[in-house]
């Protein structure tokens, strides 16, 4: 597939594929050939075993304004059924490989709602959050009402979704919606940094903890420990397992290789 509105760059030496979303004069506003394309390069991205984190990005004015309201705007219920206009959302969220949004600007609607999709997001000052859909006669329909309310709770959640208003990167940050606040220049670096860091764990674990955590927001406790259990269980079949181990006992780094 030929992408139009992405761009990957793919750093096999550091195990990092960077994905940014290219379409800077609609400020990223996310049409469906965009969601496709992001979608065909996520699945690829985690079958490629060179690859073990994954950054989404935008540029410094936008992560993404949301949904692409021009391309929706005549849209009939039925039609968004047949396309199936979120699909593609619940894609992402099956990437098995951690996934980090690197935020600067705009992150709106369809946009804070990728970016809450993303395993942790790490945001530029500049960043604005919201979930603006109330302002033009629709409400959010990727997941805001659910993963932003799961996220910072019911009063903030419910503010925002009723008022349409933005929240800064600051706020943000306080009510635990997003993991780290760094000024402009540097919220790329930062999250190419964040991702480093996860990079240099066994990949098998990574993937089992990180299912584990998103269970939590599926199951009920009793369920979710014993998934736990079972994964944490899992870790014992991996070689990278007794590399970890071993290499705190001899006290050296461990050379994980994803076995
Ligand atoms: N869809 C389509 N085009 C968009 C867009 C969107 N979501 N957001 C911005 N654009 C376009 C604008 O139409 C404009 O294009 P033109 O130059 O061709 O007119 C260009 O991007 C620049 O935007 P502005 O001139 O509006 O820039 P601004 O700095 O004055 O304002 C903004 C920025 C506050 C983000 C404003 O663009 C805005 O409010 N955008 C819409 C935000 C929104 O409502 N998002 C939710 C969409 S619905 C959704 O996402 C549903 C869901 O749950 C998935």
């Amino acid at each position: 597939m030929e992408y139009q509105f992405i761009l990957v760059e793919n750093n096999y030496r550091k195990h990092i594929a960077l994905v940014q979303l290219n379409r800077p004069k609609e400020l990223n506003a996310l049409n469906l050939q965009l969601m496709l394309e992001l979608k065909d390069a996520l699945e690829k991205l985690d079958k490629n075993e060179e690859v073990r984190c994954i950054v989404i990005t935008g540029n410094e004015q936008a992560f993404a304004a949301g949904a692409d309201i021009k391309q929706m705007e005549s849209r009939t219920a039925i039609d968004l059924l047949k396309i199936d206009q979120f699909e593609t959302w619940d894609q992402i969220r099956k990437t098995k490989k951690p996934v980090i949004a690197a935020v600067s600007g705009f992150a709106l609607g369809g946009g804070c709602e990728l970016a809450m999709t993303c395993d942790m997001i790490v945001a530029s000052e500049s960043a604005k959050f919201g979930q603006p859909e109330i302002k033009i006669g629709i409400m959010p329909g990727a997941g805001g009402t659910q993963r932003l309310t799961r996220a910072v709770g019911k009063a903030l959640a419910m503010e925002m979704v009723l008022t349409g208003k933005f929240i800064s990167a600051e706020e943000a940050k306080n009510a635990g919606l997003i993991n780290r606040v760094v000024p402009e220049e540097l919220y790329l670096e930062e999250a190419m940094k964040l991702a480093a860091e996860v990079c240099q764990m066994s990949p098998i674990s990574i993937r089992l903890a990180k299912e584990s955590v998103l269970k939590a927001f599926d199951a009920g406790l009793q369920e979710g420990l014993y998934f736990e259990r079972k994964n944490f269980y899992m870790c014992f079949t991996s070689e990278d397992q007794k590399e970890g181990m071993k290499a705190f006992v001899e006290k050296r780094k461990p050379d994980f290789k994803g076995n």
